[in-house]
C-alpha cells in the first residue's frame, strides 16, 4: 500500500495567506496541516508516500517535509503543472504508484480518527475476497473504499447516494440538488483499477478531472465501491473559520508543557504549551493555547484556542480563538478574536492625529473593524 497526498492547489479560499504560502503549510496548533496527514500515513504502516505539489508552492513543501525521514516515510514529489483536478493527480502519479493499492489524502483535510483503521479495513476485505473459505459465499474484492461524513451543506462537496442495502450507487460532485447529506471526505483507497477509470473520464464543468467522476466510472463499469461512515470530526481546512475550528479541536488534545520562561507575575492556566525560548512577562495565558519558540508575550492576555507561532511579539494586547503565524507583532490591541494573522505582520494601535485606521494590506484580505 502506497500513500498519495495532494498538496497542490491554489488555496484561493485562504487568500491572502496563500498568496505567499501553501495552504497545506498553514499551522494548526503550530504544526503544518500537512504534517498531520503524513503522520497518519506513517501510523497506518505506509512507508512510501508521493506528494503532489504545484510549481508555485512546491519548493516550500519540499523544504518543510524533506525526504520524509523525520516522519518515518520516504517521500517522492510529483509536480502538477496546472490544477487540473484530483483525478489528474492520480494520472500523473501513475509511475510512482505502479499497480499498487494506495490511499489518497487531500493535504488540507484533517480527521480525528486517523487512517490506520480505514486502511486495515480495505486490506482485510480484499484479502478475504481473494482467499475464499470453504462453504462460504465468495465476496467481491472492492476496487475502492470511500469515507463519508454527514454535512449540513452537501452542495460544496462530492456527495454519495446509497440504496436500501447501504451500497453506494451514485456520486456527484458539488450537486445543486444533493441526493443525500453524505459528503465525500478527502480520503480514498484505490486498487489499480482506478487508473482505467481516470483515463476514461472527461473534465467537469469546472475544467477538472474529478476523482468523484472516476469513482462513479468504477461503479458504472461494475466494480465494487465500499464505504465507511466517519467517526469523529473531519475538517476541510481550506477556509478561515474551519481552520480556526480545526485549531480548536487539536488544541483541545494538548497536554500542558512549559519549556519557555514564565515570570512570577504571569498566570498560566489549563492546557498550555509554552515552547522553549518563548518568554511570558506579566501576562495571562489561558489554555488551550500554544506559544511558539522565540515569541514574547508581554503584559497581554492570550485566551483559549490561540496558537501563536514562533518569534512573535505580543504586547499589551488580548487575543483569543486566533492563529498568529510566525514573526508577527501585535501591540496595544485590546481585543483580537476569531482571527488568522499571516507571517511578518504588524497590528498596532496608531496614536497619530487625526485618529483613524491606517492600513497597508495585501490583496484579498478581510478586515473587520470593531
Ligand atoms: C474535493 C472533492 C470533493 C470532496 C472534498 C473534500 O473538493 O472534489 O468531492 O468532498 O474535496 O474536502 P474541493 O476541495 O476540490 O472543492
Amino acid at each position: 500500500m502506497k500513500g498519495l497526498i495532494l498538496s497542490g492547489g491554489a488555496g484561493t479560499r485562504l487568500r491572502p495567506i496563500t498568496h505567499t504560502s501553501a495552504k497545506q503549510l498553514v499551522p494548526i496548533a503550530n504544526r503544518p496541516i500537512l504534517f498531520y496527514g503524513i503522520d497518519d500515513m506513517a501510523a497506518a504502516g505506509i512507508t512510501e508516500v508521493g506528494i503532489v505539489i504545484s510549481p508555485a508552492t512546491g519548493h516550500e513543501i519540499r523544504d518543510a517535509v524533506g525526504d520524509g525521514s523525520t516522519f518515518g516515510v520516504s517521500v517522492t514529489y510529483i509536480t502538477q503543472d496546472e490544477p487540473l483536478g484530483l483525478a489528474h493527480c492520480v494520472q500523473i502519479a501513475h509511475d510512482f504508484l505502479g499497480d499498487d493499492d494506495f490511499v489518497m489524502y487531500l493535504g488540507d483535510n484533517m480527521l480525528e480518527q486517523g487512517l490506520a483503521g480505514f486502511v486495515a479495513q480495505f486490506e482485510d476485505t480484499r484479502t478475504a475476497a481473494n482467499t475464499p473459505q470453504l462453504g462460504e459465499a465468495p465476496t467481491v474484492s472492492p476496487a475502492a473504499q470511500i469515507l463519508l461524513a454527514e454535512v449540513d451543506d452537501p452542495t460544496s462537496f462530492g456527495v454519495a447516494e446509497l440504496n436500501e442495502a447501504d451500497q453506494v450507487i451514485r456520486l456527484v460532485e458539488k450537486p445543486s440538488n444533493p441526493p443525500s447529506n453524505l459528503a465525500l471526505v478527502g480520503v480514498y483507497l484505490f486498487d489499480k483499477t482506478i487508473h482505467e477509470a481516470v483515463a476514461a473520464i472527461e473534465p467537469s464543468p469546472r475544467g477538472e478531472l474529478e476523482i468523484t467522476d472516476a469513482i462513479q466510472r468504477l461503479i458504472d463499469d461494475g466494480h465494487t465501491v465500499v464505504h465507511d461512515v466517519l467517526s469523529g470530526w473531519w475538517i476541510d481546512t481550506g477556509k478561515k473559520d474551519p481552520l480556526l475550528e480545526c485549531n480548536r479541536l487539536v488544541l483541545d488534545s494538548l497536554e500542558q508543557r512549559i519549556d519557555g520562561a514564565v515570570d512570577a507575575d504571569s498566570i498560566v492556566e489549563g492546557r498550555v504549551v509554552v515552547e522553549g525560548g518563548a518568554t511570558v512577562i506579566n501576562s495571562t495565558i489561558r489554555g488551550p493555547a500554544v506559544i511558539g519558540a522565540g515569541s514574547v508575550i508581554d503584559h497581554s492576555h492570550i485566551g483559549p484556542y490561540s496558537s501563536v507561532g514562533i518569534d512573535c511579539r505580543i504586547t499589551r494586547s488580548e487575543i483569543d480563538n486566533s492563529v498568529v503565524l510566525r514573526r508577527s507583532v501585535i501591540t496595544d490591541i485590546p481585543r483580537l478574536t476569531d482571527s488568522l494573522i499571516g507571517r511578518d505582520t504588524e497590528v498596532e494601535r496608531d496614536q497619530r492625529r487625526p485618529r483613524a485606521t491606517r492600513l497597508m494590506i495585501g490583496d484579498h484580505c478581510h478586515i473587520g473593524i470593531e
